[in-house]
């Protein structure tokens, strides 16, 4: 017979969080969503979740050790030993992988938010002063215990909705101390909890006010950049991706190839904003370099689709923005899977475009905006999401030898995921054989 126990729901996602029971039996799974085969996905196979009826997880040492059929997987010698927790009836997938976020802020932006919704656009508001810039002015005045305190806030309500793993892009410091103050905290949340965080260098997301004033600031600035900052964050492994927003009002084709090449020599590998505002070419540049994504792309045209199509770039899909920003035009997210583009989807969690850390909700935003169905939204958040920070062998669905990364949805069909927008159905989040949010007493 199985053992049974109750297991309380963590008050705080810490390393102090209890562990479940190792081996842990996980079955009752009205739909297991493997994800399983090689990735990443494209075209066709983005809508081929592996789907277990009635399936079962054996977990061993924050790893998954078996995955099946519940009869097959509790025939097998070690379940018999193992401690059990019922899904009742729920659907459990791999924890969402989120890649692409800029975590570290120091407060919302409402007050644009309101000014926006009276007429203003992103560019007029950035124009005046707002925007990043006034991130960045928070930020810099901002210590690091209180951007720690909100960012760890941050962290355990990504858990609750069903994300295992993030990406953190710095870039609301935009000079050496308050970059590598953001980078810093990158390492040390890493440490504070158990969410996997992959830390990216976005030095190059504007212009910081000083260098603007003279002809030659932008070149000074991007030098700052590339003979400092680059190869201390390297030196000090304090980043492994290099971005660049690419767009009009911010950094050019030209100034953006400068600044990852010279990121590439130092081993941080590139990716980009590229095709939000306006076309730039940054679509082809990222696939030229072997950038390990390209992310936005409302307006990419055919031949940048055509690229993509060829390339192991993924095209990280970001809806939250425009929904946010009130804009009609999403990227084009069903001839990017129809032409056989790696497509991923992420939160973009900012205080400037898209102020939710919500994946449920982007998955609601890329079905019924990007027309993408329900299971290739799903595939996109998690197996191709762990493509886009070269994590596939670790995470991005549930198979034997990767890490126990899973979220359990209180629905009995993954469609009603994205179909119940904006209500949180996250039952329970385990990372790496850990409760990182749970809704109930988990019964075992
Ligand atoms: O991904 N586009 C540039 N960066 C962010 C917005 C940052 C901000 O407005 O604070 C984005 O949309
Ligand atoms: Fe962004």
């Amino acid at each position: 017979m199985f053992r049974e126990r109750v297991f309380d729901a963590p008050s705080e996602v810490g390393h102090n969080t209890p562990a479940l029971p190792n081996p842990l039996l996980i079955s009752g799974a009205s739909q297991l969503l493997t994800l399983r085969g090689r990735g990443p996905r494209r075209g066709a196979a983005l809508a081929d979740l592996g789907i277990i009826k009635d399936g079962a997880l054996l977990v061993r040492d924050g790893r998954i050790a078996a995955v099946g059929p519940r009869a097959k997987i509790e025939a097998l010698p070690e379940s018999s030993a193992a401690e059990k927790l019922d899904l009742g009836g729920r659907v459990v997938l791999p924890g969402f992988v989120d890649s692409h976020t800029h975590l570290v802020h120091a407060a919302s932006r409402a007050e644009e938010y309101e000014l926006k919704i009276r007429g203003a656009s992103y560019e007029e508001i950035a124009r005046k002063g707002g925007g990043i810039l006034n991130s960045v002015k928070k930020l810099r005045a901002a210590t690091s215990g209180v951007l720690k305190t909100r960012a760890l806030a941050a962290l355990k309500k990504f858990a609750a909705y069903g994300t295992t793993t993030i990406e953190a892009k710095s870039g609301y410091g935009l000079n050496v101390p308050s970059e590598l103050k953001i980078l810093r905290l990158h390492q040390e949340l890493a440490a504070a909890q158990p969410l996997g965080i992959v830390s990216t260098f976005l030095g190059a997301h504007t212009v910081p006010d000083d260098y603007r004033r003279t002809p030659a600031g932008i070149s000074q600035y991007i030098a700052l950049l590339t003979e400092s900052l680059i190869p201390e964050i390297a030196s000090a492994k304090l980043a492994e991706f290099c971005d660049v927003f690419c767009d009009r009002g911010a950094f050019t084709r030209q100034q953006s190839k400068q600044i990852l090449a010279i990121a590439q020599q130092h081993g941080l590998a590139p990716r980009l904003h590229a095709e939000q505002l306006s076309r730039t070419g940054a679509t082809q540049l990222a696939v030229q370099l072997g950038a390990a994504s390209c992310d936005h792309l409302e307006q990419v045209n055919a031949s940048d689709i055509a690229a993509l199509s060829k390339s192991s770039t993924v095209a990280t899909l970001l809806p939250g923005c425009d929904f946010h920003l009130g804009l009609q035009k999403y990227a084009p997210a069903r001839k990017l899977i129809e032409a056989g583009a790696i497509v991923a989807l992420a939160t973009d969690y900012n205080p400037g475009t898209s102020p939710t850390l919500s994946m449920p909700m982007i998955l609601s935003l890329a079905c019924d905006q990007l027309r993408m169905t329900p299971a290739e939204a799903i595939t996109a958040a998690t197996i191709n999401g762990a493509y886009a920070l070269r994590r596939e062998s670790q995470i991005g669905s549930l198979e034997v030898g990767k890490f126990a990364d899973f979220a359990v949805f209180d629905v009995a069909d993954y469609r009603e995921i994205p179909y119940y927008f904006g209500i949180n159905t996250c039952w329970l989040t385990v990372k790496r054989g850990t409760v990182v949010h749970a809704v109930d007493k988990v019964q075992i």
